[in-house]
């Protein structure tokens, strides 16, 4: 397995365009509540967006995009919108996986799929299978995720593996237990939907990413306001840690 450099660890190579970009897909509610339309309406409409913006990221070389479609919070919501919301994701497995494959795209899902049920477990297998090989862009989709978890799994499945050793485990050997090890960290964060925060979605891969927040509801999310997050992407200075002058004298 490729193994990716930790931020605080060394100062990863920058692109103009994000090699990986995470976003939190929020708004879907409002986007329906506002034309008085029930929620899971805005849930299909949110689908959408998202083979959009699949499509939009391939064609501009983003390498990695990883979507938050379930917390492992999400379970608190009414029951009739949880299980729509399994049955979306049910239907939109069964019916875009294939299509993902032919435009050459790597699917993945993160998060705890125990407690899917498991015709949807099934799907989740299927695809990431089929997929495996594929080279040109790495979706990530975060489901029954949260990044308290994730620490938390990868530190128990390393001290599994070394009982041994108790005691200091550093950065780098809890790294490849964490469930994006396959990718390099998010260069670039989105949100959708106004809020401005982290939601528990990836805690530890988020420490040097550039964060972007937008009042744009997830369904609304088109090409545009991609652009417009890549464009303030590329007005940041990414100093990790260094100072502004120490990047002039290496530029
Ligand atoms: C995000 O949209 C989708 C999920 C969390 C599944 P929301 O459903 O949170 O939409 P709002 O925040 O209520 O508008
Ligand atoms: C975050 O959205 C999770 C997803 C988009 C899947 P929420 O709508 O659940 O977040 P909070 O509850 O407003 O923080
Ligand atoms: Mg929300």
């Amino acid at each position: 397995m490729a193994f990716f450099k930790s931020s605080t660890r060394d100062v990863p190579e920058t692109r103009d365009i994000p090699k990986h970009i995470a976003i939190i897909m929020d708004g879907n509610g409002r986007w329906a509540k506002r034309r008085l339309l029930p929620r899971i309406e805005g849930h299909r409409r949110g689908v959408e967006a998202v083979r959009a913006v699949i499509r939009d990221c391939a064609e501009k070389g983003v390498e990695y995009l990883t979507l938050f479609a379930f917390s492992s919070e999400n379970w608190r919501r009414p029951q009739e919108e949880v299980s729509l919301l399994m049955q979306l994701f049910v239907l939109a497995l069964e019916r875009e996986v294939v299509k993902l494959h032919e435009n050459e795209i790597r699917f993945k899902v993160i998060g705890d799929l125990s407690r899917f049920e498991p015709r949807l477990q099934q799907l989740i297998h299927d695809g990431e299978r089929l997929t495996e090989n594929n080279q040109r862009l790495t979706l990530t989709i975060a489901a029954n995720y949260g990044g308290r978890w994730d620490i938390l799994q990868a530190l128990n499945r390393l001290l599994a593996e070394h009982p041994e050793r108790a005691r200091d485990f550093t950065e780098d050997e809890l790294a490849p237990y964490l469930s994006m090890a396959y990718a390099p960290e998010p260069d670039l964060f989105i949100r959708t939907g106004g809020e401005q925060r982290i939601s528990n979605f990836l805690l530890w891969q988020l420490a040097y990413s550039e964060l972007y927040f937008t009042e744009t509801l997830w369904p609304d999310f088109n090409k545009q306001a991609l652009e417009a997050a890549i464009s303030s992407y590329q007005s940041r200075e990414r100093r990790f840690g260094r100072t502004s002058e120490q990047l002039k004298e290496h530029a």
